[in-house]
């Protein structure tokens, strides 16, 4: 799981109501330098947009987001999902997707679902909604009980540019998601280069960061 995000600290969170736009779409993330993206099954397309950018842009990194289910896990894998995420821990989807050697990362919110999540042995974890919850304070302060398990943690919702470096900075994050990256109105418009460059500005921010020290220890 580390080799797959190490180069991926912005993962854009998509809601497309057009599997068309999938493509154009993914191609603006890579000229931006993000070139991983998660395509969340809160909508129809999410299954043909997957496969639509798989058979366009191998070298795109691209997984299925918000699978609430095993048939969606299902659709996902067929479509050429390479990693999955939910929301929820879910037992079953993730005894669906290991069986399916498909990487999953469960949702958590409380110190409850990350020790369920460890029990089940997911070690990435998703830190959602990362904004309501309380930022990266909350998170620094759930996750403290279980450092030692060496649990690492992508926050998404309610994350966005001014805020994602409070949770890059945390040792325990391995990347931070959102839908800020490609905002709906610019997909709808078909205006990629406004999120090719919204994801130039967001990179630079995350390699002065790193400067800093954030995000060591997912590059070795
Ligand atoms: C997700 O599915 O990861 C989040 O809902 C994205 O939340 P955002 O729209 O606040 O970025």
């Amino acid at each position: 799981m580390q080799a797959l995000f190490k180069e991926h600290p912005l993962i854009p969170v998509i809601v497309l109501e057009d599997a068309n736009q999938a493509v154009p779409l993914a191609r603006a993330l890579l000229d931006g330098g993000v070139g991983i993206i998660e395509i969340t099954f809160r909508t129809q397309a999410a299954a043909n947009a997957i496969q639509a950018i798989r058979e366009a842009i191998p070298e795109m990194l691209c997984g299925a987001g918000t699978v609430l289910s095993c048939d969606q896990a299902a659709d996902a894998i067929s479509a050429g999902a390479q990693f999955a995420l939910a929301p929820c821990v879910d037992p079953d989807i993730i005894d669906y997707c290991r069986s399916s050697e498909i990487p999953f990362i469960p949702g958590v919110a409380t110190p409850s679902d990350i020790n369920q999540a460890l029990k089940l042995g997911c070690k990435y974890q998703k830190f959602f909604p990362a904004g309501a919850l309380g930022g990266a304070s909350a998170l620094n302060a759930m996750a403290a009980p279980y450092l030692s398990r060496e649990v690492r943690f992508c926050p998404t919702g309610g994350v966005h540019l001014e805020s994602m470096d409070s949770y890059l900075k945390l040792p325990h994050v391995f990347a931070v998601g959102g839908t800020w990256l490609a905002k709906s109105e610019d997909i709808c418009s078909g205006d990629w280069s406004s999120i090719t460059e919204r994801c130039k500005v967001a990179l630079e921010r995350v390699g002065t960061a790193n400067d800093t020290g954030a995000l060591a220890d997912i590059t070795t």
